[in-house]
């Protein structure tokens, strides 16, 4: 049983006392505890580590007081199951030796079997959520389709993402391929994740904003749907395709429980978007958690008050950063849970 379920009833459409709150990439690089974690192991070692990756979990539940656990991993685990090599370089961020350009390269990837490939994952998400020992719900993930193929297909980050683009304008029919066999292993894996413990799960779509709405129609849309479809009996979705404001009236339609939105749409713009049906999450600029802590509370009780209480999950609209301090993040999910009781 959950002491504190507040996330799962916001996405149930469920009225809750105050607003739950976490922050993605909450288990990072700007906790302490985290950074000696860090200069002891590598990446993927803290990745495939279940104990080690219960602890990162946890960090942050102790520490910032947020009111759900996303599990310590990477959406670049994907790849790894289909038999690609991913480094993770300091400072450089994500690599992959070998990038997908061909029929050949597309037949040779691996979908199935996701949970023998990333059983450390499922461990993980076991031993986290009997660590918990229903303190407050865990968070599977994966990266959403679109988002991976930018990973397969250019080989590291970009700001631009036009190899990726190039890809899919010049070989659609490659690009619907390696997308669906993406979408495979992924349903797979999230499914796997549930009957591990995730109480709900969110497919980043960290790089559907460089698509043009029409193509994003084409090439991440129907992906994500697939797997909110296949997901929605087994646990909620939530659905963060970052940079895609135009999509939410689409999106709110889905099957998905709840859909992330990032800070460049207003709240009140996305509440009419979606005609208040389905839950919101986030949308606050990362960046300004580097604003004194006065300010930070006073542009969550902004926040807040147009989003509404009701349907409504706080959060950030990207990832924490390295460089907010700690006290920062506490500030921000205090002022969340003091904004009142829900009317
Ligand atoms: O949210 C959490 O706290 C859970 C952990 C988590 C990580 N990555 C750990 C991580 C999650 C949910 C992710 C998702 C992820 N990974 C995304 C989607 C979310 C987003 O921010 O858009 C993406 C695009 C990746 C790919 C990735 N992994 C990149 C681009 C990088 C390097 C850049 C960076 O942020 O450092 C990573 C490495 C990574 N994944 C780190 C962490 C804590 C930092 C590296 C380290 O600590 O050694």
């Amino acid at each position: 049983m959950l002491k504190n379920d507040l996330l799962l009833r916001a996405l149930r459409g469920e009225k809750t006392e105050r607003v739950p709150v976490w922050m993605m990439r909450q288990a990072g690089r700007y906790l302490p505890d985290y950074m000696k974690l860090k200069a002891k192991y590598d990446f993927f070692t803290r990745v495939q580590t279940p104990e080690l990756a219960a602890a990162i979990t946890l960090q942050p539940i102790d520490q910032v007081g947020v009111d759900a656990a996303i599990i310590f991993s990477d959406i670049l685990v994907i790849p790894q199951a289909m038999g690609l090599e991913v480094l993770m370089e300091e400072g450089k961020g994500p690599s992959l030796p070998k990038v997908i350009q061909s029929q050949k390269d597309i037949d040779a990837l691996n979908t199935a079997d996701a949970a023998h490939h990333l059983k450390y994952v499922l461990d993980a998400l076991s031993l986290t959520k009997k660590e918990l020992n229903g303190r407050v719900p865990l968070i599977g993930f994966a990266g959403a389709p679109w988002t991976i193929l930018c990973y397969m297909v250019e080989g590291k980050g970009s700001k631009t993402w036009d190899k990726a683009k190039q890809f899919a304008y010049t070989q659609p029919l490659l690009a619907h391929q390696l997308l669906q066999k993406i979408t495979d292993i992924t349903i797979d894996y999230l499914k796997a994740q549930v009957a591990a413990g995730a109480d709900t799960v969110q497919v980043f779509d960290s790089w559907a904003g460089s698509l043009s709405p029409a193509d994003f129609k084409i090439y991440a849309q129907p992906y994500l749907l697939q797997i909110s479809d296949a997901l929605k009996h087994h646990a909620p979705v939530i659905l963060f395709p970052k940079g895609t404001w135009y999509a939410l009236k689409d999106l709110a339609a889905s099957s998905a429980s709840g859909l992330g939105i990032d800070w460049c749409v207003a709240p009140k713009v996305a509440r009419e978007l979606t005609n208040n049906s389905i839950t919101l999450q986030g949308n606050f600029d990362p960046a300004k958690l580097l604003a004194p802590i006065p300010e930070i509370r006073k542009a969550v009780k902004e926040m807040i008050s147009e989003f509404g209480t009701h349907r409504y999950i706080a959060n950030l609209g990207h990832g924490i950063t390295p460089n907010v301090p700690v006290d920062h993040a506490k500030a921000f999910v205090d002022a969340v849970k003091e904004f009142g009781v829900a009317n």
